[in-house]
């Protein structure tokens, strides 16, 4: 079966494929008749294909979605261009799965969340270890699946794991060379600093994140900081571990004019907070270098 990207190489010039239709847009050409830009993708190649005689109405309905359909490219003033003759929508019978159309984390979830759970288990400090597999287990389908957010940085399905499984990984060589800090205030401030996403986001179809009336009133850092509040409390657990990693998620964002509700007090939470700068910036560094060629540089980025 020929994909978006070997459209977009130009490989292919006409056949049927299969693709998420992100969005329609109506537009008006020079005679006055009305076409439709269709943006489909299979995850990681987007493609623009004109599909005439339709309205924006028309083909609304398959934003979304995982279609069926059938396009012809061709050279047009010098540019490839794609025209899309026929769409529908796919059945079971196609044998297609939409989770292999959304972009995901590279890292199955499920070992992700092994590995943190089990790195939970592990911990000496009660109160840590129950808060944490507690949060883990209660949320674990929308962990799966979640996205780290709606634009920026780790915006795919499974990008919330995947953000906090390397900041993890990341915390614990980290407090192997600051001996003085907690170590398990560390890593588990890490595998919780972000969980109030679970609440300040909802992944839609194409694997981002959109906000929720939660997160529009409070954002994540309060959620994830009330969440443990919370989850402490009910399991009669340590006060001052639960205010420790409260503070943890509280300052994450390392300043308040980055959303921070305070600023790092201990080594452990400027740790975290460092760590989480870290990751989401390496994520927009890997992924500008992955649609770079060799030799290729622009003012933010040069790929050797
Ligand atoms: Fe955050
Ligand atoms: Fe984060």
């Amino acid at each position: 079966m020929v994909s978006v990207k070997d459209f977009k190489d130009g490989l292919v010039t006409k056949d049927n494929l299969f693709a998420i239709v992100k969005d329609v847009s109506e537009r008006e050409s020079r005679n006055g008749s009305i076409y439709v830009v269709l943006t489909i993708s299979d995850g990681k190649n987007d493609i623009q294909a004109k599909m005439w005689n339709k309205t924006g109405d028309e083909l609304s309905k398959y934003v979304g979605k995982l279609a069926c359909l059938h396009v012809e490219g061709g050279m047009y003033n010098g540019q490839l261009s794609f025209v899309a003759q026929t769409i529908r929508e796919t059945t079971p019978n196609d044998g297609v799965r939409f989770e292999d159309f959304v972009p995901s984390a590279p890292i199955p979830s499920e070992d992700m969340y092994n590995y943190i759970t089990n790195l939970f288990n592990a911990m000496k400090n009660e109160s840590l270890k129950r808060i944490g597999l507690k949060l883990y287990e209660d949320n674990k389908e929308q962990l799966f699946i979640w996205p780290a957010a709606s634009k920026m940085h780790h915006n795919i399905r499974g990008g919330l794991l995947y953000h906090t499984y390397r900041m993890v990984k990341s915390a614990e060589i980290t407090v192997k060379a600051y001996k003085n800090t907690d170590p398990e205030l560390v890593v588990a401030g890490a595998a919780l600093h972000d969980i109030g996403k679970l609440w300040e986001l909802k992944p839609t179809d194409g694997g981002y994140g959109e906000y929720t009336q939660d997160g529009i009133l409070f954002g994540h850092i309060y959620l994830g900081t009330a969440a443990v509040e919370k989850c402490g409390n009910e399991l009669g657990a340590d006060k001052n571990t639960v205010k420790h990693l409260m503070h943890i998620i509280a300052s994450h964002h390392g300043k308040l004019e980055y959303g921070a509700i305070a600023v790092p007090k201990t080594q452990e939470a400027y740790i975290v907070s460092e760590l989480d700068m870290l990751d989401s910036q390496l994520y927009m560094y890997e992924k500008d270098e992955m649609e770079m060629k060799p030799g290729e540089f622009n003012y933010d980025r040069v790929k050797f």
